[in-house]
């Protein structure tokens, strides 16, 4: 430690180290000379774990404690300690940390700049510890955040789905299966779906930071005598894991967070894709208000749904960080490895690309306009035969087998197609030569309110 604070502080060179005995600064043990700049590029990670300064604070906060809590550090170490952390934290959060060509990772970084700050004893914090428990600890921190943000902006979007239903519900349109049209339904019946969709991936969202890796040290545990139980209670879990090597092994975590954002991301590519169809020309459902439309470079006339189209997309980064943990893990040797390292911009791109999706999602559902006769010109198109289900169902009321009303229904059809007419333009007559329990009720099942009105089961 007494050897990494003098090299620390000699150090004034701003480029990484080059491979020569003289380039100190990192922690280096029986390593002699700086780490070849082409190493240090790959190794380094400040640049992309700097967002978990907050939970790397934390952490350190409540070792500190408890080691003094043990008596493994003197009471006025750990009040220092906790000062000059609370310094560091505050640097980060107002932009004012400057960073060191030797600050390999945030964890580096901050126990630099402590012993900086306050001293030698601020090299005193890093017994008990490793970084191998610590990043570990860090990221489940950080993923309870992250999953509560997720979820916040999932309820965003719901509430967005939940004002259109309110305000243009009861409009009437086709619902569709392999994308022909099939049978009337309600508008809100269709926004609430996405509502209901969004709502279990708001429970597949759901994380609590259960077992404390904290005291795992680089994977055997420690010999101090630490109390893990204080610091898992004070970071919010609910125990401390209870074997130190999957503690530091284990991305099981992160990759249930990542599923979570994945089936989240998955509901909202497909609500894309439902506004990329319906703001066509040719399905005419909706439209996008200007400041959520995007024009084109060459044609005037466009009026693009980019918003819409990229929920699509991004939901392939949200799924890929999945595969990227999951692919980190596969095949590791027990304990930690260095690739495990990969797996914070993993997370961070999927919740950032996610982050995106909702705002963006929440922003195109506040400036949508429904066209319900648009709507009505597709219910009633007489070559869409959306009732030929009810004309069945009559028929079953009447007591036939459903297989044989779904045949005549199915004839009738042919013949309506042959002379280019609907299934309600047919008389009673016409009805009752292609099976004659049609009775003349069967009017107001042929109707999208009476469609509408007979659903009645929950
Ligand atoms: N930056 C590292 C990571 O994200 C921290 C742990 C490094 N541990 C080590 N033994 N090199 O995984």
């Amino acid at each position: 430690m007494a050897a990494r604070k003098a090299g620390r502080r000699r150090r004034r060179t701003p480029e990484p180290a080059p491979p020569s005995p003289s380039a100190r600064g990192q922690v280096r043990g029986r390593l002699v000379g700086g780490l070849h700049p082409a190493i240090d590029r790959v190794n380094r990670s400040f640049e992309v774990d700097r967002r978990l300064w907050a939970e790397d604070v934390r952490g350190s906060m409540a070792h500190a404690r408890m080691l003094g809590a043990r008596g493994v550090l003197g009471r006025r170490a750990v009040a220092r300690i906790l000062r000059g952390l609370a310094r560091v934290a505050e640097e980060f959060r107002t932009g004012r940390f400057v960073a060191r060509p030797g600050d390999e990772d945030v964890h580096m970084a901050v126990e630099r700049r402590l012993i900086e700050l306050i001293g030698a004893d601020g090299g005193r914090l890093h017994a008990g510890r490793s970084r191998n428990d610590q990043v570990a600890t860090d990221l489940r921190l950080y993923l309870v955040g992250a999953a509560a943000r997720a979820q916040a902006g999932v309820r965003r979007v719901q509430r967005a789905l939940v004002a259109l239903a309110a305000r243009d519900g009861m409009l009437a349109l086709p619902f569709y299966t392999h994308l022909q049209r099939a049978q009337p339904v309600l508008l809100g019946h269709w926004l609430l779906a996405y509502v209901e969709m969004l709502e279990g991936d708001r429970r597949a969202l759901a994380y609590e930071a259960r077992e404390c890796p904290l005291g795992a040290g680089a994977g055997a545990g420690s010999g101090f005598p630490l109390d893990r139980r204080q610091t898992a209670r004070e970071l919010g879990f609910a125990r401390p894991s209870p074997n130190s090597l999957e503690a530091v092994a284990s991305r099981a975590d992160l990759a249930r967070v990542l599923a979570g954002m994945g089936d989240t991301a998955t509901t909202l590519s497909r609500l894309g894709a439902d506004l990329v169809l319906w703001t066509s020309r040719e399905f005419g459902f909706a439209r996008l208000g200007d400041a959520v439309s995007t024009g084109s470079s060459i044609m005037p006339q466009k009026r693009n749904p980019d918003g819409a189209e990229l929920l699509r997309a991004l939901a392939v980064r949200v799924h890929a960080a999945w595969l990227r943990v999951q692919e980190l893990q596969r095949g590791l040797p027990l304990g930690y490895s260095k690739d495990l390292q990969e797996d914070k911009p993993a997370l961070f791109d999927a919740e950032d690309a996610l982050a995106g999706m909702l705002d963006a999602a929440e922003a195109m559902l506040g400036d949508l306009t429904f066209d319900g006769a648009r709507m009505q010109a597709a219910l009633k198109d007489p070559a869409g035969f959306l009732l030929a289900t009810e004309a069945a169902d009559h028929l079953v009321r009447k007591g036939v087998p459903f297989r044989a009303a779904h045949e005549a229904v199915g004839r009738l059809v042919r013949r309506c197609e042959a002379t280019g007419r609907g299934l309600g333009d047919l008389n009673l007559a016409e009805l009752r030569a292609a099976h004659p329990a049609f009775g003349p009720e069967v009017r107001r099942a042929l109707t999208v309110e009476g469609a509408l009105a007979a659903r009645r089961a929950v």
